[in-house]
């Protein structure tokens, strides 16, 4: 049995901030409303920006922080809801982009919305070449599927993108927990459905809708859920735990399912504040962030924990 230990991470952000106050001159809203229903406070957008440039970007800040020869790089993951086209993959341009094109490079893209970097990471555990790294990428976009008339919406989400370089190594341990629940109820969709135009003149290009509370409900449950079936798998308890770092959605989200585990929030990484929520990147940013202010100590338990559309959940049990 082998399992990886990480090596480098990085993250990049849409260029320009939009604060509160900004959104609040776009739609019927006010810093007040947002921060105490959701504790964001800014987040990043992208203006030329696509997904695959923020995953470049947070790649290469990887392969720096790993010291690595990006020509040892033998896999590509990138984890997103909004990639670039439908074909070809986000990986494959980061892959051009990284000048690996005439690697021996496996690189594809991976679709679980915002559990989406919890699932790569599962994924690239199995297909870890040997001899080789992998880089296992969050990134997004969703400023291109937000209708930014909608105040229920467009207060929520952010642009950015996060990664993290991976080794194959004995000994050090990785484990994840994942579910997936169709979504009977249609609570969370994006982008509309899609069928041949010969037959199915195209409708109108369908934005982010979501029923807030029904993700609500379903993610404190699914926070819970995931920490626990991978900490019972490892003969853990949430005590044991050092860091939790769970998806960046809403402050609301987090506290109460701080309450469900019966720990302290303060275990609970967060910096929604600043970024809301970047579906598939917000792990891979926090835990960026997390290594960049030195929080990440060798001999850490970590749990990640994310959820989101699909709909889908998991976590992910990391001893650094
Ligand atoms: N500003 C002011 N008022 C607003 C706004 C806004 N931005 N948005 C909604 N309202 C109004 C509504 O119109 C409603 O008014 P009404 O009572 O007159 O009808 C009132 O506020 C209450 O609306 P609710 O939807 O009940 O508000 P709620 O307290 O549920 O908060 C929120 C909404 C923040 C979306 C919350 O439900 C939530 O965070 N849900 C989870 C969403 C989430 O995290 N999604 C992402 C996870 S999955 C993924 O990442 C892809």
């Amino acid at each position: 049995m082998y399992s990886f230990k990480m090596l480098g991470f990085g993250l990049a952000k849409g260029r320009l901030t939009v604060t509160n106050e900004d959104i609040s001159k776009l739609v019927d809203t006010s810093d007040e409303w947002i921060t105490s229903r959701t504790g964001i406070k800014s987040r990043y957008i992208s203006r030329q920006e696509n997904t695959s440039d923020l995953g470049l970007a947070a790649a290469k800040m990887a392969i720096e922080d790993a010291g690595i020869d990006q020509r040892e790089i033998g896999l590509i993951i990138v984890a997103t809801m909004t990639p670039d086209n439908f074909t070809p993959s986000t990986a494959c341009l980061i892959q051009q982009k990284l000048g690996l094109s005439d690697c021996e490079v496996t690189a594809f893209d991976l679709n679980a919305a915002c559990s989406g970097f919890i699932y790569a990471l599962k994924t690239a555990l199995a297909l870890l070449p040997e001899h080789k790294k992998a880089l296992v990428i969050g990134a997004e976009t969703l400023s291109k599927l937000i209708d930014w008339t909608d105040r229920s919406t467009c207060i929520l989400f952010g642009d950015g993108a996060g990664a993290v370089v991976l080794d194959r190594e004995k000994g050090s341990c990785a484990d994840f927990y994942t579910r997936s629940c169709g979504d009977e109820k249609q609570v969370l969709t994006a982008g509309g459905i899609i069928m041949n135009p010969l037959s199915n003149p195209p409708k109108d290009y369908s934005y982010l809708k979501m029923d807030g509370q029904e993700v609500f409900r379903f993610a404190v449950n699914a926070i819970a859920d995931a920490a626990m079936k991978v900490l019972d798998k490892n003969n853990l308890s949430v005590e044991d735990v050092d860091l939790i770092i769970p998806h960046q959605a809403n402050i609301r989200i987090i506290s109460a399912a701080a309450r469900r585990l019966g720990v302290p929030e303060s275990k609970f990484f967060t910096n929604l504040q600043n970024y809301g929520n970047t579906s598939a990147a917000s792990v891979a940013i926090a835990l960026a962030q997390c290594r960049q202010e030195g929080r990440l100590k060798k001999g850490m338990k970590i749990l990640l924990v994310g959820f989101g559309a699909g709909l889908t959940y998991g976590a992910a049990y990391i001893n650094l």
